[in-house]
């Protein structure tokens, strides 16, 4: 008899650091989630859906329902990793008591581990109100695409002192606020090695450092859903845009042709 499988949760992933580099993806529909399970620590539901499944050009147009919706098929459709939801814009930063409605609602209706939201020093109140109060956080810090507003756009950051400084000041700040780890992202990859080894909890690397405790990316952009989309820190690892296009040209091609359906493909009695 198999025994039933054990989700990891965020103690899991705490206390990897310096054991085992923690392998995360993001995954937003059932289909892709039963397949990523099988091999993460952890599973994101990022709000890079908003560009990766809407076809919006940036993350503000996400909503709590879209990452509740997502969240709660990932979530049924996954039994090993531990599953993380991101905040979406708007939806935690105006107050500790919206941040906790809002984070306490997507817990309760997906069935998800942990919440992950963007900022530094000045969301540390935040975090604090909520670990206090039974969510798990993990940070972001870095390139934060939801301030791309503020930021003049999405740039990694440079091998700078005062931004590693600034950067660590964030970091710490949320580790201190009880955030279970954080994610590190675009940044030069000095930033990205010494902020590692300051912080005694897991620092998640993305387009950082190889020295971070584990690595995560846009499940879209490692199967190269878009082929001209491949950012430098992005490694794409078969071209499912090509794949697709030629098993939908065949399938289009053959039903033209009446090749599709095959006698095999039809009911007799
Ligand atoms: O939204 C997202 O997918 C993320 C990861 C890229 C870290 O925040």
């Amino acid at each position: 008899m198999s025994m039933p499988s054990i989700r990891k949760n965020i103690f899991v992933i705490k206390n990897s650091k310096g054991k085992q580099k923690i392998a995360a993806l993001t995954a937003y529909t059932s289909s892709v989630a039963r397949i990523v399970d099988r091999y993460v620590d952890f599973i994101l539901v990022g709000d890079s859906l908003g560009m990766a499944l809407y076809g919006f050009s940036d993350t503000l147009s996400v909503t709590l329902d879209m990452m509740i919706a997502h969240g709660s098929a990932v979530v049924r459709s996954s039994k090993s990793a531990c599953i993380i939801i991101d905040m979406p814009f708007g939806s935690y930063q105006e107050s500790e008591s919206q941040a906790f409605m809002n984070s306490a609602k997507v817990l309760a209706n997906t069935g998800a581990q942990a919440i992950k939201l963007e900022g530094g020093s000045e969301m540390a109140k935040t975090v604090s109100f909520l670990t206090k109060r039974g969510i798990p956080v993990m940070g972001h810090v870095g390139l934060m695409p939801q301030q791309f507003n503020t930021a003049g756009g999405f740039k990694a950051l440079k091998s700078e002192e005062y931004i590693f400084k600034k950067i660590l000041d964030d970091a710490l700040s949320l580790e201190d606020a009880g955030a279970f780890a954080i994610v590190l992202e675009c940044v030069a990859e000095s930033i990205g090695e010494r902020i590692s080894s300051k912080l005694s909890i897991p620092v998640i690397g993305i387009g950082a450092s190889p020295s971070c405790d584990g690595q995560i990316l846009v499940i879209n952009d490692i199967l190269g859903m878009q082929k001209d989309f491949s950012p430098k820190f992005v490694k794409q690892y078969i071209c499912m845009e090509d794949h697709i296009a030629k098993a939908v040209e065949q399938y289009v091609s053959e039903v033209r042709e009446s090749a599709f359906p095959g006698k095999e493909h039809c009911f007799f009695s």
